[in-house]
C-alpha cells in the first residue's frame, strides 16, 4: 500500500533522513515512532508529496507518489497540523468546504459529526471549540472522505486521555473498515495499542521495525518474572527451572498477589538502542 525505498533528504547541509526504507500491508495501523526533530513530520511529507526527497522512491497506491492524478489523491486522508480550519464558520461550515473540494455529498457531514462526538456543537464556530473538540473536527475533515490510506501527523499530542482514547477508538474503526492508517507519535503506550507495526525513528533513521510484542521479546534480556506477595515483599526470580518449585509453592501457601513476566516496553528499547528518551518531557513529569 506504501513503500518507501532509500529515502534520503538534508535541509542545507543538514540530513535530516537518511536511507528510510519503508513496506505497509493494507489494512494495517503502521507507526512511525520517535523523538521530536527525528524527522516523522518530514517523512509524511515526502510520502504524501508534499516535499521531493534527494534521494529515494515512494509508492502509494501502487504508483510513484509522483504519478498520483486528482482522484488518486481524493482516497488519500492527511491530517498534520492546525492549518486549515476556519475559525469563524461552524463545524459543519468548515465540512462543508471540505465536503465541496473532496466531492463529499453534505449528508455526509451529520453523520461525520455524530461519530466523532461533535454532533451537538455543529453549529458552533471553530474557534469556540475546546482543544479535544479541535482535535475531533480536524479528524472529521479527514474521515469524511472515506479515505483508503490515512496519514495522521501526531494526532494525540498535547491531548487529554479521554479524547486520546477517544481518537483511539476512531482510528481503529477506520482499520476495521479496511483503512490503511500512518500515523507518527512519541508516545509509545499509544504506539503498543494501536499498532500492528512500528518503525523506531531516531536522528532520521530507522533503528528497529516490527509488531511492538516483538520487538519487546526481542529486547527481553534479563528474562525475569516478578512477584508480588500478600506480605506486600517483591521477589524477582529467573526465568529458569529452579524458580518453578519455588514458584509451586508460594501458589499453593496463596502468598501470591500478582506475577508478571518483565519484558521491556517499547520506551525502553529505545532507550536501550539510543541513550534517549521518546519523551523529550519525561523528565519534567517524575522530576
Ligand atoms: N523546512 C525545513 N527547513 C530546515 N530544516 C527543517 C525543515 N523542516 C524540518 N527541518 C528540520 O528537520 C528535522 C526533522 O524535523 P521533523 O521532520 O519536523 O521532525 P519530527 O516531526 O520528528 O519532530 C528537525 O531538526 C527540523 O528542525
Ligand atoms: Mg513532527
Amino acid at each position: 500500500m506504501i513503500t518507501a525505498k532509500n529515502i534520503c533528504k538534508s535541509f542545507a547541509d543538514r540530513e535530516v533522513l537518511s536511507g528510510i526504507d519503508l513496506d505497509i500491508r493494507p489494512g494495517t495501523i503502521f507507526g512511525l515512532l520517535g523523538p521530536s526533530g527525528a524527522g516523522k513530520t518530514t517523512l509524511i511529507k515526502i510520502i504524501t508529496g508534499q516535499l521531493v526527497s534527494d534521494d529515494g522512491e515512494v509508492n502509494v497506491l501502487g504508483k510513484n507518489v509522483k504519478d498520483l492524478t486528482g482522484a488518486d489523491k481524493k482516497q488519500i486522508g492527511i491530517m498534520m497540523d492546525d492549518h486549515g480550519i476556519y475559525e469563524r464558520m461552524s463545524c459543519s461550515d468548515n465540512l462543508k468546504i471540505f465536503a465541496d473540494i473532496y466531492g463529499v455529498p453534505y449528508s455526509e457531514i451529520d453523520k461525520t459529526l455524530k461519530a466523532v462526538g461533535l454532533a451537538e456543537a455543529a453549529k458552533r464556530p471553530a474557534m469556540k471549540l475546546s482543544k479535544g473538540m479541535r482535535a475531533r473536527l480536524r479528524l472529521a475533515r479527514v474521515l469524511m472522505i472515506f479515505p483508503k490510506i490515512l496519514f495522521l501527523d501526531e494526532p494525540t499530542s498535547g491531548l487529554d486521555p479521554t479524547t486520546m482514547k477517544y481518537i483511539h477508538k476512531l482510528i481503529i474503526e477506520q482499520k476495521e473498515r479496511g483503512c490503511t492508517v500512518f500515523l507518527t507519535t512519541h508516545n509509545m503506550e499509544e504506539a503498543s495499542v494501536l499498532c500492528g507495526e512500528v518503525a523506531l525513528l531516531n536522528e532520521g533513521r530507522i533503528i528497529e521495525h516490527g509488531a511492538p510484542d516483538e520487538i519487546c521479546r526481542r529486547y527481553n534480556h534479563q528474562k525475569k518474572i516478578n512477584i508480588h506477595l500478600t506480605s506486600g515483599e517483591d521477589l524477582g526470580l529467573e526465568q529458569e527451572s529452579d524458580s518453578a518449585a519455588v514458584i509451586s509453592r508460594l501458589l499453593e501457601q496463596g502468598k501470591i498477589e500478582t506475577i508478571h513476566s518483565s519484558e521491556p516496553t517499547l520506551e525502553s528499547v529505545f532507550l536501550e538502542l539510543t541513550g534517549r528518551k521518546l519523551e523529550a518531557d519525561e523528565e519534567a513529569k517524575y522530576a
